[in-house]
């Protein structure tokens, strides 16, 4: 989708002479003069600071190729080498479903956590890097290659009733049945040489939130599940990214 910045006549304010009593807590009052030039939020979003990602038009492979490094090469051919990628829906009805639903998710995940980046950065940067923001975003839902395949004229006719109309993909059952995801995708890493940092592993374990499996153990609720939210920054912001790509822009089937 194309975004256009609409063009609107910037309005001058400058703070007023007033000053509030103290302790009175009276709010500061603004009138209009012509010395300093307020921003309005569309030109904000003309400013660098604050050009939004997530209407950026960047494939996949070009966020793996900007990474700094150690590892863009390793992340390319990766991502060549699997190139369900950019076929495979992100769930069969409820969310991205359609072919290259997937690479969808994950490009709007990529936008919406950078331009959070980008207009909090007192609160994020040197603490996550914008290579954790695509890594992270990247590799959080990598498995669903193994996950889905594509419902046939057959399978159609077998059981008309099983699919919705615009339903493409289907579970695939079986894919994980001696290994979890998360494992598996670990191991396909390892075979290009590439060790995610511990906390970008950890935000793709938990990139589900409350609902992540990591999240539950025999007895309970698991000791990691109790703290990982507040000690590791970026599994809050690929899980919010995950939810707002998902539950507000992701067009359900049902
Ligand atoms: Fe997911
Ligand atoms: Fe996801």
């Amino acid at each position: 989708m194309e975004y256009a910045v609409p063009q609107l006549t910037p309005t001058n304010v400058t703070p007023s002479q007033e000053t509030p009593q103290p302790g009175v807590g009276k709010l500061k009052v603004y009138e209009s003069a012509a010395s300093v030039a307020a921003v309005t939020i569309p030109q904000a979003i003309e400013t660098p600071r604050l050009r939004r990602q997530r209407y950026s038009k960047n494939t996949i492979r070009q966020w793996l190729e900007s990474l700094s490094d150690p590892y863009p090469e390793q992340y390319v051919s990766f991502h060549d080498d699997n190139s369900e990628f950019d076929h495979v829906c992100a769930g069969a009805k409820h969310h991205h479903w359609w072919r290259g639903g997937m690479a969808d998710h994950v490009k709007e995940m990529i936008g919406y956590s950078l331009d959070l980046y980008d207009l909090y950065p007192g609160d994020l940067k040197n603490i996550v890097t914008r290579d954790d923001i695509i890594i992270g975003c990247y590799l959080h839902d990598f498995a669903k290659i193994w996950m889905y395949e594509e419902i046939t004229e057959e399978d159609r006719e077998r059981d008309p009733k099983r699919y919705h109309n615009q339903q493409i993909f289907r579970p695939l059952y079986g894919a994980f049945d001696i290994i979890d995801e998360e494992s598996k995708t670990l191991l396909e890493l390892s075979r290009y040489g590439i060790v995610p940092s511990e906390m970008q592993w950890s935000s793709v374990l938990f990139a589900e939130g409350g609902y992540s499996d990591r999240n539950f153990g025999i007895n309970g609720l698991t000791r990691v599940g109790n703290t990982v939210m507040a000690r590791n920054p970026l599994a809050v912001i690929v899980h919010m990214a995950d939810m707002y790509s998902s539950q507000i822009l992701g067009r359900s089937l049902v």
